[in-house]
């Protein structure tokens, strides 16, 4: 079948060549080699984001050059190997795709010799920052030689992200629309384990239920869930899934389907039979605050930083709500006290990568444009008792598009205010 995509995937080469060509480069893409888990196992393959992003294949062994000064797209793939059909089947066919971006294809088993022979005079290579990926290898060795030794090869390079992040972190109506079926998918697996949030339940089966809803809806799981109870919500990635609930405990879920690739990236805090404590409760509507006042600030222009301040002021009054701290909001927040309550960011970018391109995560001066998709998660945590508060951690965390005058929520359907929450136990 002829993936509807392909007309984007065409205007993406077509971009990237454009960009290439200015500063006669190239790029080199290659799919993740098959890493062994153990004696004749393999781990799960998943494609690498930048080349399902320009393509679309979704298979193994595939090298892409890309040359912008005469303008030639090589797919190159190593000879088929029968003892590997004969034990995994056919790859998938990639010459599709080859032919729909007018591709040259090249079948070899000597891949880095038909790479260095098309990058011969280029200026500049962009390479994948993955440690053993070809363009990585090619780049580290010819990064070494000397200038008269190294001749017409490269002699400037470059992560391949510099290049495609600015790309992939603008999406487009389709990935958009795959991101709300994503989180559709993720919001109707959260109903499905309602059911499960009641006193003896193992933190494992809320995990796996979750899991096989975005399985049988046709998702794949973007990212181990997060299944935490009580205290294990205080550890952030907490991915054990060892413990059962209790009743008194709080229930941090913070899972995600993907959907044609991209992901959605949902995280509820659930209280188990529905019972919030008065404690709990002031927590939790402080983080809830949070989140509503950072999506409020979301817009084309701001930087992560006003996103981020808007949330965190909302967790100071929280946390003085609670007694944990004392004086004004903004000599708090000057002070960062409320970091050891709230020591992550606001959120990501969200795509292919649950963790998407680009520095929204590790940058707060980074600024939002119009079409980026991120994640709006505050949250707070407690690794140990403080009064009547017991160890706990509460997140709560959507999928938002940045549009032309503010945000769009794309991840709602499962509730979040605490009266609604509560309301799905009766
Ligand atoms: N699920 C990981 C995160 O929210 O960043
Ligand atoms: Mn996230
Ligand atoms: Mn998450």
């Amino acid at each position: 079948m002829k993936d509807p995509m392909m007309k984007r995937y065409q205007e993406r080469v077509k971009r990237v060549i454009r960009q290439l060509a200015e500063e006669d480069a190239a790029l080199v893409l290659s799919t993740p080699a098959a890493i062994r888990q153990s004696r004749g196992v393999m781990v799960p393959f998943r494609q690498e984001s930048d080349l399902s992003y320009l393509t679309g294949f979704k298979g193994h062994d595939l090298t892409v050059v890309i040359t912008g000064k005469d303008k030639k797209i090589t797919f190159l793939a190593p000879k088929q190997n029968p003892q590997r059909i004969l034990w995994e089947g056919k790859d998938l066919d990639f010459k599709p795709i080859a032919r729909a971006l007018n591709a040259e294809v090249v079948e070899s088993d000597q891949i880095e010799p038909e790479v260095l022979k098309r990058l011969k005079g280029v200026n500049r290579l962009y390479y994948q920052s993955r440690p053993n990926s070809i363009g990585n290898q090619i780049a580290a060795k010819l990064f070494a030689l000397d200038s008269y030794v190294r001749g017409n090869y490269p002699a400037h390079f470059s992560a391949a992200d510099a290049l495609l992040a600015p790309m992939r972190l603008v999406k487009s109506p389709e990935e958009v629309s795959l991101i709300i079926k994503a989180g559709e998918i993720t919001n109707e697996a959260l109903y499905a384990i309602m059911p499960l949030m009641v006193a003896g339940t193992a933190e494992a089966e809320i995990k796996e239920t979750l899991e096989f809803v975005f399985r049988s809806c046709g998702g794949e799981v973007a990212f181990d869930s997060i299944v935490a109870s009580g205290k294990n919500a205080a550890v952030l990635h907490y991915h054990r899934a060892e413990s059962k609930l209790k009743r008194g405990d709080m229930v941090l879920l913070d899972c995600g389907a993907a959907l044609g690739g991209y992901a959605s990236d949902i995280s509820r805090t659930i209280p188990v039979h529905g019972e919030f404590t008065d404690h709990q409760l002031v927590v939790y509507e402080a983080v809830y605050r949070a989140q509503r006042a950072a999506i409020k600030a979301v817009r084309p222009g701001v930087a992560i930083s006003v996103i981020y301040r808007a949330a965190a002021l909302e967790l100071i009054t929280g946390l003085k709500r609670l007694g944990l701290l004392k004086g004004t909001s903004s000599s708090l927040y000057k002070q960062g006290k409320f970091k050891e309550f709230f020591p992550h960011g606001i959120g990501h970018s969200l795509g292919l990568d649950v963790h998407d391109v680009g520095e929204l995560r590790g940058n707060n001066q980074a600024v939002l444009s119009e079409g980026m998709v991120i994640t709006i998660e505050p949250g707070l945590y407690f690794s140990k008792q403080f009064k009547q508060l017991p160890a706990c951690g509460v997140r709560i965390e959507d999928d938002v598009l940045v549009t032309r005058n503010g945000a769009r929520i794309l991840s709602e359907g499962f509730p979040k205010d605490a009266q609604e929450l509560i309301g799905l136990f009766q």
